[in-house]
């Protein structure tokens, strides 16, 4: 049912963790089946993202396909960050099982979610780049999180 990229990443995903004071964090959560996934970014003064980190209250897909986006968007720069889809990241991971790929979609939306804090931390637009619908910005949990 899985493939073996899918297997191998799930088994072992890579990047997880956080990251302290990371240069956004974006949370979102999944309508469908209320799985949560929280990504950091960690990027340079030149717009490239030396380091990310996730973690997740998800399913084996959801693990997986973030694990292979923390991958494709380590080192690159933002703009190129924003073309990795949970299209993409299927791909990468040769496919999913279609009542999967809502999973996928986790990814996708934590890293915009991330870049979206980014932004707003450094009052910059980031080109292209729309606030995920499934954000979760919870300013209590930030409040315990700054002490
Ligand atoms: Fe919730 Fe996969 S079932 S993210």
């Amino acid at each position: 049912m899985y493939s073996e990229k899918v297997m191998d990443h799930f088994q072992n995903p890579r990047n997880v963790g956080e990251i302290d004071d990371a240069s956004g964090v974006g949370t979102v959560g999944n309508a469908k089946c209320g799985d949560i996934m929280r990504m950091y970014l960690d990027i340079d003064e030149d717009h490239i993202i030396r380091d990310v980190k996730f973690k997740t209250f998800g399913c084996g897909a959801a693990v997986a396909t973030s694990s292979m986006a923390t991958e494709l968007v380590k080192g690159r720069t933002i703009e190129e960050a924003l073309k990795v889809t949970n299209k993409a990241v299927m791909e990468a991971l040769d496919g999913l099982p279609p009542v999967k790929v809502h999973c996928s979609l986790l990814a996708e939306e934590a890293i915009h979610a991330a870049l979206w804090d980014y932004a707003e931390k450094n009052g910059i637009k980031i080109e292209g780049l729309e606030k995920p619908k499934s954000d979760i910005h919870e300013d209590e949990e930030e409040e315990e999180e700054a002490y």
